[in-house]
């Protein structure tokens, strides 16, 4: 069977500050503060919600969140607003390497999208971005009710696309999904986005680390 590559989607594929024009229009310099807040308090919420067993669609982490991030900041929305920024999130801009590093991976490896978010927004974003074609599976979390990095989620994915942890990448901007992946079995590659970003001092490292999406071809032909 060939090796499969699994794409973690927001800030690995797409970029989730995508929408730091709109938010400097909405309220100048907060934006960039704004952005981040939003981002890192979905996340806890995704995290506390499923230590909590308390599922609820990652939609649904993302408003609450821009919720909390408005009245953190003391930036005041309307509920239009909202909803507008909400429905923007659906169609967040992929990463400028990702469009030209998918076709040639798609040829020689198993492409699969896995994310927290929900089937159906996972599949607006990767359409929007043009590049859905790329992937022969979508797995999401809304399928087993729990997220990432919850050891559940990585076993739902090597059962559906049926194959094993040691011929299975996942492919991450995120440190915590690379680690969680990496507790399964699984090879990682960690994608460095930024010159800033830290890798948790866990004592965990990620088989490979890339800068980009476009890296992964020339990584990959070494160690598979
Ligand atoms: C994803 C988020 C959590 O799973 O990065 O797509």
């Amino acid at each position: 069977m060939k090796t499969v590559l699994a794409f973690d989607v927001y800030g690995t594929l797409i970029d989730t500050h995508g929408l730091l024009a709109e938010l400097t229009d909405m309220m100048g310099d907060k934006a960039e503060l704004f952005s981040h807040t939003w981002r890192n308090k979905q996340l806890e919420y995704s995290f506390r919600r499923g230590l909590m067993r308390q599922y609820q669609h990652f939609s649904v982490c993302t408003e609450q969140a821009l919720r909390f991030t408005c009245r953190q900041l003391q930036v005041t929305l309307s509920e239009d607003q909202q909803q507008w920024l909400l429905e923007k999130y659906l169609r967040l801009p992929a990463f400028n390497d990702v469009q030209s590093a998918l076709p040639e991976l798609a040829e020689k490896y198993i492409l699969v999208a896995f994310s927290n978010g929900e089937q159906r927004a996972v599949n607006s974003l990767l359409s929007h971005a043009g590049i859905n074609q790329h992937f022969h599976h979508v797995i999401t979390a809304d399928a087993v009710e729990t997220f990432k990095p919850d050891p559940v989620i990585y076993q739902h994915l090597l059962n559906s696309v049926r194959c094993a942890a040691n011929q299975t990448w996942l492919i991450s901007s995120n440190p915590f999904d690379v680690i969680g992946a990496s507790e399964c079995g699984w090879n990682t590659a960690w994608v460095k986005r930024s010159q800033q970003a830290v890798f948790d001092p866990w004592g965990i490292t990620p088989s490979v680390e890339i800068s980009d999406s476009g890296q992964l071809s020339l990584m990959l032909k070494d160690t598979v």
